[in-house]
């Protein structure tokens, strides 16, 4: 009855009372309207308000502490109504006393229980980085499924996820958390991210609210540096960092978080046309933006803001209708009202976000959703999610290099010697955002090759170097461990808190203790696989980038061991791409397979002519770029079909014969990527615009069909209108690093 009210006003038919509202803005149930015409000014200011959870705290959160006030001081607060939110607790338990206590309140309006669930609450997956290797939208879902289904048995309604932030500079530590680098995958996986938490009803106990973030343009922070500068122009705006918020909302997420940058001169937490113009005029978002964490107050550190209270009215009327941490809303909202600085009417239409988002969550028919003890115990580490997390941690795999066939090995017969801090780790297998994973609970690499091996006598393990710094006698251990091996494994990269928030780096390469251990180990003269983990692209060098076989096995989480090994011994085949490219060097950064050709290309057969586009020590290329990545058998294209004309906006289909010509049956990830010839502003060099899966016995042969839709031959034009404009598009399938074919069509 409600929905279809709602319905009915958010439509062609807009009411009297939906006209008034702002921008963007529906109106919301009888319910909602009614209560907040009942709520005193403070009381308003108190749902627009959040706070990290001293109720019941997680131990690892990455948020400084700021303003504690201890268990007790919150529950009072949320009795006197001075809370909307809570966010970063976990468990049942403690999760019965906060809404008891908001229950207690004047209105009795329910709390909502949000934290940072990017890759995991108990059980933890791989990165989202690495899920995204993948490069699979379905199996995203499902994991996202999953999380939420153990997340909302741990009394959370709501996470700060997904992260969908492009990320072309891999100095940025943040790239960890999203989708990487391309523009259609960050689209695809933001989508089926916030199907796959929220589910197919909002108000069902297992549904966990999404809040794609940092709205918008964090992943271009200058420099890289965490938390510094963005400017970019309105064409790349639109062209790379708006759509993957644009396909989040369209699949139905319920929130959105404001970025903490300054972006062109205005931080986003004062930007008004970006968080009231765009978000809610242009992309119609209707539902909650909250701010990043203390990000009101760091309005005064960027300088736009004189002090708290001018502050929070610069966040309100950008268009923040919840503030986290700060609580500079609850402080200062009812003066300012008061006081004529900010309108009655702005904050009424954040109550009215923040109320409307508690009723789709089910919270005021049953303010206990998610809260059952009986729930916890079932989904907590159960052998389901178990599954999926080890189901996506060997999907999350690539395989970069395997010269000479050396892997799969063979799991009898072969001394092993397992060499780097890595091998027996347990402290780092999660990576950064891991909430209530305990890092005890992953299976290490060592253990998961003895459990695979059929004599796991013959794995050896020596760690050889910190992580960080040298080991006092490490090196010469594992030079002895190498001696008597007739394979190494070289687990060797990134600590766990070397990616992530906060954790920028100017040299992105394997810490040097770490590669003096790798150049020692490698004059030994065993062939080596490399173990790669990070939580970024790498730059590598030396006898990490010459090993004969390397995986990029990143931060897997929980499943790392069972995952490597299964890959590693050829129980499954390596399927995993890359979604962030590899550089030559960390000077080339910020970089991406599909930047736009300069007026002096260097050509990909001499890349090094001079006066040609090139650093003076490294062309411009990549190591390893975006979508690299091989399995244990090849394939070979043929026969390629495209159609010689097209419509403008017509949907554009082509098809390739993909053959297995190797001895194994394997899964080819099949690409197509586009280059628009000659337009009004220059293009990618080559973006990807489809791309599908085929799985084929040895020597089995299939036609597998791609479909360009319409809308992505448009680019941003001049005048900013979103157009596509006529002419020849060369297009090129790929089946991997060397297998490609090419064609062009013309559009009409
Ligand atoms: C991060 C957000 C996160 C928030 C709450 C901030 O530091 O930028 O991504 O959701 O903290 O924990």
């Amino acid at each position: 009855m409600l929905t279809s009210r709602r319905r009915l006003l958010s439509g062609v038919l807009l009411g009297s009372t939906a006209a008034l509202l702002p921008i963007g803005a529906r109106a919301a149930s009888v319910r909602v309207e009614t209560l907040l015409s009942q709520m005193t000014l403070p009381e308003k200011a108190g749902q627009l308000s959040c706070f990290n959870d001293e109720i019941r705290p997680v131990g690892a959160v990455f948020n400084p502490v700021i303003d504690p006030r201890g268990g007790d001081a919150m529950l009072a607060d949320i009795r006197a109504g001075r809370i909307g939110m809570l966010f970063n607790g976990y468990g049942v338990a403690g999760a019965r006393r906060a809404q008891e206590a908001a229950l207690t309140s004047r209105l009795r309006i329910p709390l909502a229980f949000a934290a940072d669930v990017l890759h995991g609450c108990r059980t933890i997956f791989p990165i989202p980085l690495a899920e995204a290797a993948a490069f699979d939208p379905d199996l995203s879902r499902r994991a996202a499924r999953a999380v939420a289904v153990e997340t909302t048995a741990g009394g959370i309604h709501w996470t700060f996820a997904p992260m969908v932030d492009v990320a072309r500079d891999q100095r940025w530590g943040r790239v960890a958390e999203g989708a990487g680098e391309d523009v259609l995958l960050n689209q695809l996986l933001a989508a089926a991210r916030v199907e796959g938490f929220q589910g197919p009803d909002l108000t069902r106990a297992d549904a966990l609210l999404a809040t794609p973030k940092h709205f918008v343009g964090y992943g271009a922070v200058r420099g890289g540096m965490e938390y510094a500068a963005v400017d970019m122009s309105g064409a790349e705006l639109r062209e790379t960092f708006l759509p993957p918020f644009t396909a989040a909302f369209a699949a139905g997420a319920g929130a959105t978080m404001a970025s903490f940058t300054d972006f062109g001169g205005v931080p986003v937490s004062a930007n008004r046309p970006l968080l009231t113009d765009m978000l809610r005029g242009e992309l119609r978002f209707d539902g909650v933006c909250v701010s990043d964490y203390d990000a009101d107050r760091e309005l005064i550190a960027h300088g736009v803001a004189a002090d708290e209270a001018d502050a929070a009215r610069l966040a309100i009327l950008a268009g923040i209708d919840m503030s986290m941490q700060s609580g500079l809303f609850v402080r200062h909202l009812p003066a300012l009202v008061a006081e004529g600085r900010v309108p009655l009417g702005a904050v009424d239409q954040a109550v009215r976000r923040v109320l409307t988002l508690k009723e789709r969550l089910g919270l005021f028919d049953d303010p206990f959703r998610s809260i059952d003890r009986r729930a916890e115990r079932r989904e907590t580490g159960s052998v389901a999610i178990k599954q999926v997390a080890r189901e996506v941690a060997t999907r999350s795999i690539v395989l970069l290099r395997n010269d000479g066939g050396l892997l799969p090995l063979p799991r009898a017969g072969k001394r092993i010697a397992l060499i780097g801090p890595f091998g027996a780790d347990r402290a780092n297998l999660n990576g950064p955002w891991s909430f209530a994973g305990d890092a005890g609970d992953g299976i290490d690499i060592a253990t998961g090759l003895r459990a695979i091996l059929d004599d796991p006598a013959l794995l050896v393990v020596e760690a050889g170097s910190a992580i960080g710094e040298s080991l006092p006698g490490g090196i010469e251990r594992a030079l002895v461990a190498a001696r008597g091996a007739d394979i190494v494994l070289l687990a060797i990269g990134e600590g766990a808190d070397m990616s992530g928030e906060g954790n920028s780096r100017t040299d992105i390469i394997v810490p040097a203790a770490q590669q003096a251990l790798a150049e020692a180990v490698a004059a030994v003269g065993k062939p080596i696989v490399v173990l790669l983990r990070h939580g970024r692209a790498l730059a590598l060098t030396g006898a990490v980038r010459d090993a004969p076989a390397l995986l990029a096995t990143w931060f897997l989480g929980e499943q790392t061991g069972p995952a490597i090994a299964d890959i590693l011994f050829g129980k499954v085949e390596p399927t995993g791409r890359l979604p962030v490219s590899f550089p030559i060097a960390s000077g080339q950064q910020p970089w991406s397979y599909d930047r736009r050709s300069t007026g002096r290309p260097a050509p990909d057969s001499d890349p090094m002519t001079p006066g040609r586009s090139h650093w003076r020590d490294a062309p411009d290329q990549a190591l390893y770029p975006f979508g690299s990545g091989m399995g244990y058998t090849r394939f070979a294209l043929s026969a390629l079909r495209l159609p010689g004309t097209v419509a403008a906006g017509a949907a554009v289909p082509i098809s390739v014969l993909v053959r297995n010509i190797g001895t194994r049956t394997g899964s080819a990830l099949i690409r197509l990527d586009v280059h628009d010839r000659v337009a009004s502003r220059t293009r990618p060099i080559r973006q990807m615009k489809a791309f599908a899966r085929v799985t084929l016995a040895a020597g089995a042969e299939a036609r597998v069909a791609l479909t360009i839709v319409g809308d992505a031959l448009a680019l941003i034009a001049s005048d900013g209108t979103r157009q596509i404009e006529p002419g020849r598009f060369d297009c090129w399938i790929s089946a991997g690093d060397e297998t490609e074919i090419g064609g062009s069509f013309e559009v009409r």
